[in-house]
């Protein structure tokens, strides 16, 4: 049985059996990244609460929950943009959590994060956009870096939209130049925060599909924060869901489909009826303090949020 599946079942809290830390990330190659009893406060306010569970590796995991339940500080959690005040987080068996600096960019370079807002140079072609990542990060001559960037442009359709700027485009044209751009230095790991956020259905649709088409060529570790199941049920996997702060449920896509939990089944049918209150699933638009938004500038390899 995979180490995931040992962790995790479907019912009640994740945190009842629980894995040597760091033994998941290693021992068998099942799990990319390990998030081990991870808790993380602002002030009096705890945003994750002893949060477990592992994503495993080339498959594409979705963590779902409520706007404002913390999947965003989640994220930033396991780059290194924020620190937990417990728990760790394996990257490849490695600890991310209070490493020296060093190390945590090291790490990073593993992941290529989508941000919520696409998050591209106003001023920059969509070309230089996705090649900004390579220019930066690596001494490839242009012509090596041509080819790289009209190959990832081929794979999310936009070889003749290139010299135009993200304002000139639609937004999910924009959306697919940030996963171009996001693939560039061939990550073995892809964050994606809410990546159907502004988009309409058919969009959001039509880069479900994009996702699926990138992970397989790819062959990378997929992991999405997202609120919207009918995206999700298009492309995870496994998928976890936020509540009050707790991982209430982590899974394959069958185990959760097919889930009791009275809190999984509201929010996977998305009904009004149920533990979840209305305000939480209304609740949007969460504005975080300055503090969050100043460290993501610190991302260097692949996600240049501007
Ligand atoms: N840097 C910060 N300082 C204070 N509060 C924050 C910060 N970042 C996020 N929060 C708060 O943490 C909670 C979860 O935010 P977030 O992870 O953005 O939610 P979402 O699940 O919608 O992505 C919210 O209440 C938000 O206001
Ligand atoms: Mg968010």
């Amino acid at each position: 049985m995979a180490s995931w599946q040992r962790a995790h079942t479907i019912t009640g809290l994740p945190t009842q059996e629980v894995p040597v830390p760091g033994r998941a990330a290693s021992a068998d190659g099942d799990a990319i990244i390990s998030i081990q009893h991870v808790t993380k406060s602002f002030g009096s306010h705890t945003v994750l609460r002893d949060v477990t569970f592992d994503v495993p590796r080339g498959k594409t995991t979705a963590i779902m929950g409520p706007s404002g339940t913390g999947k965003s500080v989640m994220l930033k959690v396991i780059i290194g943009l924020l620190k937990p005040e417990q728990g760790q987080i394996y990257v490849d068996g490695e600890p991310i959590v209070g490493v020296r600096e060093k190390d945590v960019f090291r790490i990073r370079r593993k992941f290529g994060v989508l941000f919520q807002d696409g998050a591209l140079f106003g001023s920059m072609s969509l070309y230089d956009n996705i090649a900004f990542p390579l220019r930066e990060h690596t001494s490839k001559a242009e012509r090596e870096i041509r080819a790289i960037v009209l190959q990832k442009a081929e794979l999310v359709g936009l070889v003749d939209h290139l010299a135009k700027l993200p304002g000139e485009v639609s937004g999910g044209m924009r959306k697919r130049a940030g996963l171009a751009r996001a693939l560039v230095l061939e990550p073995t790991i892809i964050l994606f925060d809410e990546p159907d956020s502004g988009l309409d259905p058919v969009r959001v649709a039509y880069l479900d599909d994009l996702v699926n088409t990138a992970q397989q060529e790819t062959g990378a570790t997929f992991f999405v924060i997202t609120h919207n199941i009918q995206s999700v049920m298009r492309t995870a996997d496994y998928m976890g869901l936020l509540f009050r702060s707790r991982l209430v449920a982590f899974g394959s896509k069958v185990e959760m489909t097919s889930s009791s939990d009275p809190i999984v089944k509201q929010f996977l049918a998305g009904q009004a009826e149920g533990p979840i209150g209305m305000d939480e699933m209304a609740e949007s638009d969460a504005v975080p303090g300055d503090g969050a938004r100043r460290p993501e500038a610190a991302v260097g390899v692949a996600s240049a949020d501007h």
